[in-house]
């Protein structure tokens, strides 16, 4: 039943849709509300044995390649936030051209939607004969990477067939958001935080669904974009992982120049490129970066940048006073979870872009789904 197209034209399509019910399927029996009804607790029991050690580690290093590392990169600030553990960012391939420093007393948590990707398992391999405790999170039951970390969680998002990554991606920020919550543990000061965010986890599905009504909007903003050479999008905080995730989806399936650009670097260098021509994505969603991405967008505009935001339900004048500028409007959630649903309008962006263009959806030129080979 997972693996046919069903009422849609490629699996990329079905991908993106089914997200509601794939995000549901990753935290079936994993959230647990208390007797008053109120949302409580996160249990994984793949990593029950293992949070003591995770919580003394030195550092938590994520290491994937991809849209894998991109997910790790939205969860960061979760993490660090929750746990307090200084975490660390590692491209697979990079940390092994370096040998980068791997210690006894860290966590490193391999991220890999296939389980076979050979440079995380590469990476991998070099980490367990530096003496790591190697977590897994992956889609694929019985994979390398599931088989030879010490413990892990899957995410449980399905079958994923299109070679670009959707379901997979929102899945695995779902799990490290509640990877944070369960290294947290239950300290009172952050009680109210992690309630907050797992009933918003709670109402994801929800608000996936919602997001997903976009998808007309998407095809019409693909049309008016379909000759362009080149797209720019400009995240920051939790949504730079966005900014790179989105625009790794329209390179890797559109075919077409896309980069992703963290904000707070806009003025040393990117902002020379602006022009009344290339058009930019810049996501500014409500969070603590908003006054922010206010600014940037001022900034942009005052240049003539022709630009695209995407704002929360409602902060359509804010971010655009005067308007100008088209806005994608997303349903506002919790600051951690955000990046799940503001990548949902990227995808069927790439989706449609493809379509448009004429390019092969699900088998995009020169790539594998799994990259087995260096
Ligand atoms: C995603 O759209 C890409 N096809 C690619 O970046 C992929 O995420 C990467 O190759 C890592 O794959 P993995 O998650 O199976 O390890």
């Amino acid at each position: 039943e997972q693996i046919n197209k069903g009422k849609y034209k490629h699996y990329m399509q079905k991908e993106i849709h089914e997200q509601p019910e794939s995000l549901t399927t990753t935290m079936r029996g994993r959230l647990l509300r208390g007797g008053s009804c109120k949302a409580k607790t996160v249990l994984l029991g793949g990593l029950k044995d293992h949070l003591k050690t995770i919580r003394r580690s030195r550092r938590i290093v994520f290491i994937g390649c991809g849209t894998s590392y991109n997910a790790a990169l939205a969860a960061r600030p979760i993490l660090e936030e929750l746990s307090g553990v200084p975490v660390t960012m590692e491209i697979a391939s990079d940390l092994l051209d370096r040998q980068g420093p791997i210690y006894r007393e860290d966590t490193a948590v391999f991220v890999s939607q296939s389980g076979e990707t050979a440079d995380t398992l590469l990476a991998l391999e070099y980490t367990l004969e530096n003496g790591a405790l190697c977590v897994g999170i992956t889609n694929t039951v019985g994979s390398v990477i599931a088989r030879n970390t010490h413990c892990g969680v899957h995410i449980n998002a399905g079958c994923e067939i299109g070679v670009a990554s959707t379901k997979a991606y929102t899945s695995q920020i779902v799990v490290m958001a509640m990877l944070a919550l369960a290294i947290g543990g239950d300290t009172i000061s952050k009680q109210e935080r992690r309630e907050a965010i797992i009933d918003g986890l709670f109402d994801l599905p929800n608000k996936i669904r919602e997001v997903l009504k976009l998808d007309q909007e998407m095809k019409d903003l693909a049309k008016l974009l379909i000759a362009e050479q080149s797209l720019l999008v400009f995240g920051r905080g939790y949504n730079y992982a966005t900014a790179l995730e989105g625009a790794l989806k329209v390179k890797e399936v559109a075919l077409m120049h896309s980069e992703g650009i963290l904000a707070g670097e806009m003025k040393h260098g990117p902002l020379a490129l602006v022009d009344e021509n290339l058009p930019i994505v810049v996501i500014a969603t409500h969070d603590a970066c908003f006054s922010k991405q206010q600014s940037v967008i001022q900034q942009l505009r005052a240049r003539k940048g022709r630009l695209i935001v995407m704002c929360s339900k409602g902060d359509a004048a804010s971010v655009c006073p005067g308007g100008g500028c088209r806005v994608i409007e997303v349903p506002q959630v919790e600051d951690c979870l955000q990046p799940v649903v503001n990548i949902v309008p990227f995808q069927l962006l790439a989706y449609h872009l493809t379509v448009l263009r004429g390019y092969n959806v699900d088998q995009p030129r020169n790539l594998a789904k799994s990259v087995t080979t260096q």
